[in-house]
């Protein structure tokens, strides 16, 4: 594991320089390209109601890659597939592009999924296995009404190809022709068809082996330099998630527990649980490794049907006190773009961290 962190940082360090080279000349300072508040997305089941999302408010910015972590079955995915209203809102908003899109009918919903697109992490699943690359490459062109049949649709097919680096001559084969990655890079190019103002990219790497997982993740931020685009990058490795984004959001049980750039969630994390993941993720230097504490987290994360009163993340918590039963913590600032929900943020991680 901790060779696969050093190797996979070393292999992405490259792309970071290039990228905060070219980030200043496609930006829009501040510019809210989608944003949920306080949305909630709670699915019926025979077992109770899942509150897969439980009052979550973000807002993602033109050009930047805002970074989602958490545990399997923390909501990422959920919160992610709101953005494209796959999924509906029980309560709370979701706007896009200046738009309030919560309670857009189907047919508006078109308009949506060109606005936002989403790569999913199996590549394969989310390919049509019948269907030739170019023709799932050309669907969203169809779908969208963007380019005339024929030799335009073609055209941009294979421009889409020259994008994502693979020869246009893959157009005409199938996917189980293809390998891993360039699956995935067919997945992208389908994203970029509509000029998206927003690509949600839902653990795009977490399938594909380490070499393959650097080369995409190069990709995506060489495209994102050129073309100025804006991600929400999901995933459950912190390591991938730091390297990849300006900002980041630390989601437990349907909630963000806490927000900040990379640099203070690593340097300072406030939440206990960003302490607890940041503390499982191996450091290069053995010197600091031997000198790090594993904070480890007793039991599985609690159902999302019945989840703790309180502070949702107590059960699990080394530092729980009495006040934390009884008060649900909101998302307070404890820096500058740096907000946690605890109600002992900074002190209990500084409990936690000392020997
Ligand atoms: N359509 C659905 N019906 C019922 N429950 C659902 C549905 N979709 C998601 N869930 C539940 O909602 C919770 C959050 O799921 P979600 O897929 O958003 O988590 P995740 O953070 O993306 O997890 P992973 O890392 O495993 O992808 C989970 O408990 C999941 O079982
Ligand atoms: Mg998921």
């Amino acid at each position: 594991m901790s060779e696969r962190v050093t190797r996979l940082r070393a292999l992405v360090r490259q792309a970071g320089a290039q990228r905060s080279a070219g980030m200043s000349t496609s930006r829009e300072p501040d510019e809210v390209v989608a944003e949920l508040d306080d949305l909630t997305v709670w699915f019926p089941t025979p077992a109770g109601m899942v509150r897969a999302v439980d009052g979550v408010s973000l807002q993602v910015r033109r050009g930047e890659t805002l970074g989602l972590v958490g545990e399997s079955g923390s909501g990422k995915s959920t919160t992610g597939l709101a953005l494209l209203r796959l999924v509906d809102p029980t309560s709370g908003g979701v706007r896009v592009a200046g738009q309030d899109v919560t309670r857009w009918s189907r047919r508006r919903l078109r308009a949506l999924r060109r606005r936002v697109a989403m790569v999913f992490q199996d590549p394969h699943a989310s390919l049509d296995p019948r269907r030739t690359i170019g023709a799932s490459i050309a669907e969203p062109l169809i779908v969208h009404r963007l380019t005339d049949r024929g030799a335009a649709r073609r055209h941009r097919v294979e421009e889409l190809l020259d994008m994502v680096g693979l020869r246009r001559d893959l157009a005409d084969r199938h996917p189980h022709e293809l390998s891993g990655g360039q699956r995935q890079r067919v997945g992208i190019a389908r994203a970029l068809a509509g000029e998206p103002d927003l690509i949600v990219l839902d653990e795009p790497i977490a399938s594909l082996d380490l070499s393959v997982q650097a080369q995409i993740m190069n990709l995506l931020r060489r495209l994102q330099r050129e073309l100025g685009l804006t991600y929400l990058f999901i995933a459950h490795d912190l390591a991938a998630v730091e390297h990849m984004s300006d900002r980041m959001a630390v989601m437990y049980l349907g909630r963000i527990v806490e927000s900040g750039t990379p640099a203070q969630i690593w340097r300072e994390p406030a939440h206990p649980y960003t302490a607890a993941l940041l503390s499982a993720v191996p450091v290069a230097d053995p010197r600091i490794e031997r000198q790090r504490r594993r904070i480890i987290l007793s039991g599985d994360i609690p159902s999302p049907v019945d989840p703790p009163a309180g502070c949702r993340f107590r059960t699990r918590c080394p530092q729980a006190r009495p006040d934390c039963a009884s008060t649900d913590p909101v998302l307070a600032e404890v820096g500058p773009e740096h907000r946690a929900a605890c109600l002992f943020a900074g002190d209990a991680v500084r409990a936690m961290r000392t020997p």
